[in-house]
C-alpha cells in the first residue's frame, strides 16, 4: 500500500510530532511527514523535524494582516509538499471555516479530553476540578466549530487522588502519545469511512470490558 503523505502542524514543543516522527520510522507504517509547519518562530518541535531530516516552514501568523493571507500560505506550503493528510499537533489557533472546509476528512487534530467534554483549553485543570474518574484525550476530524468532529480514536486515563494538572498532563500526554500514530495508521490503512458525521472503523480491535475507577475490590 503506498504511504499517507502527512503535513504536520505545531505551534509548541511537539512530543505529539516527535511520536509520529517516531511512528513514521517504523519500516511497516503506512504514512510518512513531508513536512512540519509552525506558526511559532522558534517553535520547540521543529528542531524535532529538522533532526530527522524532514522540510519545516514557520509562517508566523503574526506576518499577516488577516487570517486567510496566514491560512492561504499554510495551504500553499501543504499543497506544495503533496499533503494528503494534515495533522494538528498542538497547533493552538483556531483555523476559519473556510481552511477547514478546504481539508474537510483531510484534518485531523488531538485534544487532550474525552471529547465531547472539556473542549477548549485547562482540560486537564478542569476535570480535576470536576473530580471526574477517567479522562483523555482525542483524535478527530476537524470541523469549523472548536474541538468538535468525527471521532477516530479515545484513549481513556483513570484521574488518580493526588493528582495535579501537571500529573495528569503528563499520564494524558503519554497516551497521546500512542493514540495519534494509532488514528493515522487506521486512516492511512483505508479502514476510517465518515458516515452521518461519525467515522467508522473497519476491522476495529475493541476492548471487552468496563474500566473501574476506583478498581472493584
Ligand atoms: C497536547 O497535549 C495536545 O493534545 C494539546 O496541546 C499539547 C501539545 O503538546 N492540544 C490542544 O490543546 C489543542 N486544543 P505537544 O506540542 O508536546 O505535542
Amino acid at each position: 500500500m503506498a504511504e499517507l503523505i502527512l503535513g504536520v502542524m505545531i505551534s509548541g514543543r511537539g512530543s505529539n510530532l516527535q511520536a509520529l516522527i517516531d511512528a513514521c520510522a517504523s519500516p511497516d507504517y503506512p504514512a510518512r511527514i513531508a513536512i512540519v509547519i509552525a506558526n511559532i518562530p522558534g517553535a520547540g518541535g521543529l528542531a524535532r523535524a529538522e533532526a530527522a531530516g524532514i522540510p519545516t516552514a514557520t509562517i508566523a501568523h503574526r506576518d499577516f494582516p488577516t487570517r486567510e493571507g496566514f491560512e492561504s500560505e499554510i495551504s500553499a506550503a501543504l499543497k506544495g509538499a503533496g499533503v494528503e493528510l494534515v495533522c494538528l499537533a498542538g497547533f493552538m489557533r483556531l483555523l476559519t471555516p473556510a481552511f477547514v472546509e478546504t481539508w474537510r476528512d483531510r484534518l485531523i487534530n488531538i485534544h487532550p479530553s474525552l471529547l465531547p467534554a472539556y473542549k477548549g483549553l485547562d482540560s486537564h485543570a478542569r476535570a480535576l476540578a470536576d473530580g471526574v474518574r477517567f479522562t483523555g484525550c482525542t483524535v478527530h476530524f476537524v470541523r469549523p466549530e472548536m474541538d468538535v468532529g468525527p471521532i477516530v480514536a479515545q484513549a481513556a486515563v483513570p484521574v488518580l487522588s493526588g493528582d495535579d494538572e501537571d500529573a495528569l498532563a503528563a499520564r494524558v500526554l503519554a497516551a497521546e502519545h500512542r493514540c495519534y500514530p494509532l488514528a493515522v495508521r487506521l486512516i492511512a490503512e483505508g479502514r476510517v469511512r465518515i458516515s452521518d458525521e461519525r467515522a467508522l472503523i473497519d476491522r476495529a480491535a475493541t476492548p471487552d470490558r468496563a474500566l473501574f475507577n476506583p478498581a472493584e475490590d
